[in-house]
């Protein structure tokens, strides 16, 4: 089986290819400390998803019935775009899953969203279960810090790694005094394209890789997975559970072959795509060097050959009281 590079790169569909990368690398045991921690809020348990993408957590919460009987979810993304995918995506998957799909048209959502964005309001509805969502499209940081409500659950899937510093996680936890946070999926400085090119020259990559994630008016945090339990502290809460989820891509033997599983041939090219992106900006680097790795890697995606693995931390944790 042969993938090809795609003709165009598209977050929604990277953010839907990662669904299973993910599903396969949260920590089991983080994650159940989290659905225990639900089963003990007052009904309806009331969650905050930031920077929550297409949907694709709550899809998963739903899937693993790891939501108590009444919950009230609020979902926000800053990129309109994967809220209009978020708003096509959640009806069919819970639908699929057997709950009835009940939309709010035209009702106002509780301010902070962008006005004019997409936003969307639905019941979902199972005979055990209730789960009204409120999605929309807005800034984490500007919500949190203007919204007059509170929520029991933060959750920040794949996020804090791209929001460095203590004081952007406080104001994420004004949402929830007193109660909880989950932060899986954060970036914690190893990836390996596996087998390597030439093992120093894919050693100094990666490197400069993550040295540009740290770069710019905007950078990133490479090590946030390791750096999470001072931040929580210096934010004002506390670690309960913490664990690896690292990343693993490979080929797997299927019916028509050797191929990578679901969308992943997908997910691997973009992230390739995020790689040459910021190497080829990189002055310490000779472009046909990278132009020529880059090409080795892509052409061992469509073969099925190249395994990628990149090093995430989980945790939940509470939030003190004010
Ligand atoms: C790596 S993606 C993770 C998305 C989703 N949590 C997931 O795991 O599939 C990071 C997300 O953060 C969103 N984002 C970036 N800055 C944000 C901000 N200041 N407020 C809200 N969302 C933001 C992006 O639009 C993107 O959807």
């Amino acid at each position: 089986m042969v993938d090809r590079p795609p003709d165009g790169y598209s977050t929604q569909r990277y953010l839907a290819a990662k669904r299973t990368v993910d599903d396969r690398a949260l920590n089991a045991r983080v994650f159940e400390e989290t659905v225990a921690f639900l089963s003990d809020c007052d009904p309806p348990a009331q969650i905050v998803e930031v920077a929550a993408g297409i949907g694709t957590m709550l899809e998963r919460l739903l899937e693993r019935d790891a939501l108590p009987g009444e919950v009230e979810y609020t979902m926000l993304d800053i990129d309109p775009e994967s809220i209009a995918a978020a708003e096509q995506r959640l009806p069919e998957q819970a639908r699929s899953l057997g709950y009835t799909v009940e939309t709010h048209d035209g009702q106002r959502l509780a301010g902070g969203f962008r006005e004019s964005a997409p936003s969307f309001e639905v019941t979902l509805s199972r005979s055990d279960r209730r789960v009204r969502v409120r999605a929309g499209t807005a800034d984490a940081f500007p919500f949190a810090a203007g919204t007059d409500r509170t929520w029991d659950l933060l959750i920040a899937a794949a996020f804090l790694d791209i929001v460095p510093g203590s004081n952007r996680l406080e104001t994420l936890f004004e949402m929830v005094p007193g109660g909880g946070y989950y932060t899986p999926i954060t970036f914690d400085g190893a990836s390996r394209f596996v087998p390597a090119v030439d093992r120093l020259f894919d050693r100094r990559l990666e490197q400069r890789w993550h040295a540009g994630m740290r770069a710019g008016d905007d950078p990133n945090d490479p090590r946030a997975g390791s750096r999470l339990p001072v931040r929580v502290a210096e934010a004002g809460g506390t670690v309960e559970s913490i664990g690896g989820s690292s990343w693993v891509v490979r080929p797997e033997p299927g019916p028509d072959g050797t191929g990578y599983p679901g969308e992943e041939a997908y997910f691997l090219f973009h992230v390739l795509q995020f790689v040459e992106q910021s190497l080829m900006a990189d002055p310490q680097l000779d472009d046909n060097r990278v132009r020529e790795w880059v090409a080795d890697r892509r052409n061992r995606v469509g073969e099925a050959t190249l395994r990628y693995i990149a090093h995430n931390l989980d945790a939940f944790g509470r939030v003190d009281e004010p």
